[in-house]
C-alpha cells in the first residue's frame, strides 16, 4: 500500500483525484494526500472539515476481489486498521462506533468513507477515504462541531507527526487487508469487536420502518450490527448512523 503516493496543496477532495487516477490507470495501493480539501465529503452526504496542515486528508485505491454485499467489511477493517495505527502514535482512549468513526471521549477524530464502482454484483474498484483529525486545535473547529469532534493533539496533548502516522496505517491496513484474503472476515470481526464502544451499549437509529432502540448485540458476518429490542426481537441495522445512549 502507498507504492505510487501522489500529493496536493489544496484539492476538491482527495476521493475525486482518486477516481480520475483510477480511470487513468492507477494501481491498487495508490495513495491520494492533500494538504487542504475544499470539498471534503464524509457519509451521507455531509462535509468533512479539512483545514490546511492539520490533519491526514487520504484516499487509497482497492481493487478487492469480493462481491459489492461484502464492501461493509472493509469499511470495518479500515477502522480497525487506523484504530490500531492511532494507538500506536499516541496514548489516547480510542474505540469505534459502529460502523467506521473513530470516537475519543465521545467525540469523533476520524472517519471512513468507502465508494465504489462495480457492475452486476461486482467491484471494479474502492476509494477508501480517510481522515483523521491530527493536529487540530479547538479553534479550528468551526463553532458546531466542537460538542462532537475533537483531535488526536487535542486528547493526547501532543503534535502529532502525520508522516509517521500515515506508514502506520498503511503497515496496519496491509496486514490486514492481506489478512482478509486468506482468512476472510471473522479474525477482522474478532478484531473490531475488541475496539468497539457499540456492542452491549443501548443505541437509537433510524430504520427503514421507523426507529430501532436497543442493544448492540453483536455485529454479523456480513457486518451489519444485530440490535436486541426491548421485546426480545433482533433487528439488523445494515447502513446509516447510529446514536449511542
Ligand atoms: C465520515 O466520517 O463521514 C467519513 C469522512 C471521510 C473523510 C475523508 S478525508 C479524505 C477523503 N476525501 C474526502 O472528501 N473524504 C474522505
Amino acid at each position: 500500500m502507498g507504492q505510487q503516493v501522489h500529493m496536493y496543496g489544496e484539492v476538491d477532495s482527495t476521493q475525486t483525484i482518486a477516481h480520475s487516477l483510477v480511470g487513468a490507470g492507477a494501481f491498487e495501493g495508490t495513495l491520494v494526500l492533500a494538504e487542504a480539501q475544499t470539498s471534503g465529503r464524509g457519509r451521507m452526504g455531509r462535509k468533512w472539515h479539512s483545514p490546511a496542515g492539520k490533519g491526514i486528508w487520504m484516499s487509497l485505491v482497492l481493487t478487492p476481489r469480493i462481491p459489492v454485499y461484502f464492501m461493509p467489511q472493509l469499511t470495518l477493517l479500515a477502522a480497525v486498521a487506523l484504530c490500531r495505527s492511532i494507538q500506536q502514535m499516541c496514548s489516547v482512549d480510542i474505540g469505534i462506533k459502529w460502523p467506521n468513526d473513530l470516537l475519543i471521549r465521545g467525540k469523533k477524530v476520524s472517519g471512513i468513507l468507502l465508494e465504489s464502482s462495480g457492475e452486476d454484483e461486482r467491484l471494479k474498484y474502492v476509494i477508501a477515504g480517510i481522515g483523521i483529525s491530527a493536529n487540530l486545535k479547538t479553534e479550528d473547529y468551526p463553532e458546531e462541531l466542537l460538542p462532537i469532534a475533537t483531535s488526536l493533539a487535542i486528547e493526547s496533548g501532543q503534535e502529532i507527526s502525520r508522516e509517521q502516522l500515515i506508514q502506520a496505517f498503511l503497515k496496519e491496513f496491509e496486514d490486514l487487508y492481506f489478512l482478509y484474503s486468506e482468512q476472510g472476515f471473522a479474525p477482522i470481526r474478532l478484531l473490531w469487536e475488541a475496539l468497539s464502544v457499540t456492542l452491549h451499549r443501548p443505541i437509537r437509529t433510524q430504520g427503514p420502518a421507523g426507529i430501532i432502540e436497543g442493544i448492540a448485540e453483536s455485529l454479523d458476518d456480513s457486518g451489519a450490527l444485530t440490535v436486541r429490542t426491548a421485546d426480545g426481537a433482533r433487528i439488523k441495522v445494515f447502513s446509516g448512523d447510529i446514536e449511542l445512549r
